[in-house]
């Protein structure tokens, strides 16, 4: 059982999540239409949500520190993000996630997380 004292930040630990992000750029590197979007140096976009993603899920808040209040939604504007590609950044995660060893709990609260977040993101 996951223990509800602690954080999905102090149960994963920073370790799992920047393997998590990790994956995740791996699997947009092999996704032209997605790749399309991003810079060509991923690295920073990479640091952006590792830090995002220790916020979210309990831990220090460097994020906010350095990037101000996430407003996602309003950042991702820029680019046109329809349902297929809501689908196919979904699937880079989802892929990602499947591809760490963590609880089942957190992994389908986290799965569910990425889910809402990324209609959330859908914007044409
Ligand atoms: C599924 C469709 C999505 C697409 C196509 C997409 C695309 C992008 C692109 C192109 C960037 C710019 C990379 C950079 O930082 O240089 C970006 C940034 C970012 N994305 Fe997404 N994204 C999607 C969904 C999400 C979701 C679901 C989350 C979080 C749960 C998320 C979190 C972020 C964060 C934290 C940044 C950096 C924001 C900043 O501080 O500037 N994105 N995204």
């Amino acid at each position: 059982m996951t223990n509800p004292v602690l954080s999905n930040y102090q149960s994963l630990g920073e370790e799992k999540i920047k393997t998590l992000v990790s994956h995740f750029y791996q699997n947009v590197r092999k996704s032209p239409e997605l790749l399309k979007l991003y810079p060509s140096d991923l690295a920073p976009a990479e640091e952006r949500l590792f830090l995002f993603l220790v916020q979210v899920f309990g831990g220090p808040q460097t994020y906010m520190e350095k990037r101000g209040h996430p407003i996602l939604r309003k950042r991702h504007f820029q680019w046109p993000i329809d349902s297929q590609m809501r689908n196919t950044g979904l699937n880079c995660m989802i892929k990602a996630i499947d591809s760490v060893e963590m609880d089942p709990n957190i992994k389908e609260e986290i799965l569910s997380y990425f889910v809402k977040a990324a209609n959330h993101m859908v914007n044409k």
